[in-house]
């Protein structure tokens, strides 16, 4: 479904990406992992056109995207959730969720989807008429995950969903996204700096290390390696 090859990119001088490739099948987890500045938010940069590739090629479902605007991208169907969440926290949980239907135009089924998200996050629900900024840290993480839901995508682009937040809540929200990816036939590109918990729901993984993908392999192969994980995984 998604498929980078040989992706390069850059933030003017300084190079991200040199020469990331990987594939995401429809229907899976695949999570990318790696340490700071490896390069995994940078790699979802340029899957959802916030950062130019300068060589290589990205396609999703054959098509070429590595040229297309950034909005172009989430009428494919690709919706990225970015590190720090990036809520409008100035809006109410409802105002937001409408947004991230903007480019929709089935007003029913937009209602429908709403009611969806407050069954994955009821807390949501409760709060629908709250002004964002008043949600905790990790309620923010489920506003802005089902903001990206209301966009109905294909191929959601996790960023630390755990980033900042306390265990108990990161494995309730890993278990949503399970969840979602199973009941939503949805494709998750997950990037975490937590392994463990990563491999944990994935089914394949990919590790980045200065740019570049220096192993890949099931998520169980690479939960059971122990020198793989002590290596490359820190845990
Ligand atoms: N806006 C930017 N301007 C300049 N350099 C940047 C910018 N964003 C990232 N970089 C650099 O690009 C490289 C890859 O960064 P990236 O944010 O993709 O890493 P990461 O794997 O997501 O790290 P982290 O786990 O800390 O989020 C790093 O060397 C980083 O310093
Ligand atoms: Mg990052």
């Amino acid at each position: 479904m998604l498929s980078l090859r040989n992706v390069h990119a850059a933030y003017g001088s300084v190079l991200a990406l040199r020469g990331i490739s990987l594939e995401a099948p429809e229907g899976g987890i695949i999570s990318v992992l790696g340490a700071n500045g490896a390069g995994k938010s940078s790699t979802l940069r340029a899957i959802s056109g916030l950062l130019r590739p300068s060589e290589g090629t990205i396609e999703f479902d054959g098509k070429p995207i590595d040229k297309m605007r950034p909005e172009k991208i989430v009428q494919m169907g690709i919706s990225h959730v970015p590190e720090g969440r990036q809520i409008f926290t100035e809006l109410t949980v409802m105002e937001n969720l409408r947004l991230g239907a903007y480019t929709r135009r089935d007003g029913d089924a937009v209602k429908r989807d709403i009611d969806r998200i407050f069954s994955y996050f009821p807390v949501l629900g409760e709060r629908a008429k709250q002004q964002a900024l008043l949600l905790s840290g990790g309620e923010q993480q489920m506003l802005a995950i089902g903001r990206a839901l209301m966009a109905k995508p294909r191929l959601l682009l996790l960023d630390e969903p755990s980033l900042g937040l306390a265990p108990i809540l990161v494995r309730e929200i890993f278990s949503i996204i399970k969840t979602i990816s199973e009941e939503e036939k949805l494709t998750i590109l997950l990037v975490e700096q937590d392994a463990s918990l990563a491999l944990s729901i994935a089914d394949y993984g990919y590790v980045l290390e200065s740019g570049t993908v220096v192993l890949e392999d099931t998520a169980e192969q690479l939960r059971g390696n122990e020198s793989v994980r002590r290596s490359y995984l820190g845990y």
